[in-house]
């Protein structure tokens, strides 16, 4: 394997609050220790359209606080083909790029596993998703801004709800995956979440409804998680309009709000601490692997574990919902 001189960045799939405080890290520490830096625009789709520009220390400067990535981002089509993948490689060597850190989520990481099967690149991940939902580290980079920032929603919302006596379905995003609907009703004192890990057995609706949704309050915020499946919120608030006649629901979907804003400290430090271990890894010769945080310490994931395995939901969070929603 080739000694790497030159580092390749860029940010790929869905954005993420702290990606440019992870982009500026790595940018930093890789200069810091002697690498060249190249910014990738357009994730995927800029590596095969060639949109790569040197960077300095420069370009990085006045980005930590500032929410989205500067090096834009896509979901790139292209480089799930094979001949993307080649475009994306030759125009890398013509670069003098010989390794590449790739900040995104499950499909990101996906893209950088395959492309490191077939060609002699290391490859490094950061876990940059609002979703929380990569394997092998217990946050990702813009969960928890999106999550203060759901919070700040519902807080609102609840006013309106309580002056009103109505039921609030509020929609998360997540894809497949429920924890900023679980931590958020926790967060947020939502009397109850629907999420995909609990949809198994259970009628979640029907549960929540029977131990008694409003014996106490006469206002709820029920927060639901996104899903293709069975169409989210406004799918539970047509089933009470048609099963529970006598409450009055209104549904609220977030949406793309969630991804936005300047990063919360602890996505900051998180994208810092895993953006300089990214640089460490390459020092120490690792390749296809994910930078993950694990109860404090930086760990080194392998893409494979990463991509593959469904990261569980904690079953003592819904616990807590239930016991604080009485
Ligand atoms: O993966 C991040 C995410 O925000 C998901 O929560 C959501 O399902 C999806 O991206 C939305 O993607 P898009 O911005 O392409 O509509």
């Amino acid at each position: 394997m080739e000694p790497v001189k030159c580092i390749g960045i860029l940010t790929s799939g869905g954005d993420a609050p702290g990606m440019n405080a992870a982009i500026r890290a790595i940018t930093r520490a890789a200069i810091y220790n002697g690498f060249k830096v190249k910014g990738i625009y357009r994730g995927y789709e800029g590596l095969i359209n060639n949109e790569i520009k040197d960077f300095t220390t420069e370009n990085v400067s006045n980005i930590i606080q500032r929410g989205g990535t500067i090096l834009k981002t896509a979901r790139s089509e292209e480089f799930r083909t094979p001949e993307g993948r080649k475009k994306a490689y030759e125009n890398m060597r013509s670069h003098g790029i010989n390794a590449l850190v790739v900040i995104g989520g499950d499909g990101s990481l996906t893209g950088a596993r395959a492309f490191a099967e077939e060609y002699d690149i290391p490859c490094i991940g950061l876990p940059g998703t609002i979703d929380n939902d990569l394997y092998g580290t217990d946050t990702t980079i813009g969960y928890d801004t999106a999550m203060n920032t759901i919070v700040e929603c519902v807080d609102k919302i609840r006013d309106t709800a309580t002056s009103h006596d109505r039921i609030f379905f509020v929609e998360v995003m997540g894809r497949d995956a429920g924890f900023l609907a679980q931590n958020s009703a926790i967060a947020a004192g939502a009397e109850a979440a629907i999420i995909p890990e609990d949809q198994t057995d259970v009628d979640q609706l029907e549960e929540f409804i029977s131990r008694g949704c409003r014996k106490t309050k006469n206002s709820s915020i029920v927060i639901v998680s996104e899903s293709k499946k069975d169409g989210g919120a406004m799918h539970y608030a047509e089933r009470v309009k048609k099963e529970y006649p006598q409450y009055d629901v209104r549904v609220t979907i977030l949406g793309h709000l969630q991804r936005g804003g300047s990063p919360s400290a602890a996505d900051r430090i998180l994208a810092s601490r895993l953006g300089v271990a990214s640089i460490d890894a390459i020092l120490e010769g690792q390749r296809n692997v994910m930078m993950g945080i694990q109860n404090d310490q930086v760990v080194y994931v392998p893409f494979t574990k990463a991509i593959k395995n469904d990261k569980p939901i904690n079953r003592d969070l819904i616990r807590v919902v239930d016991i604080l929603s009485i």
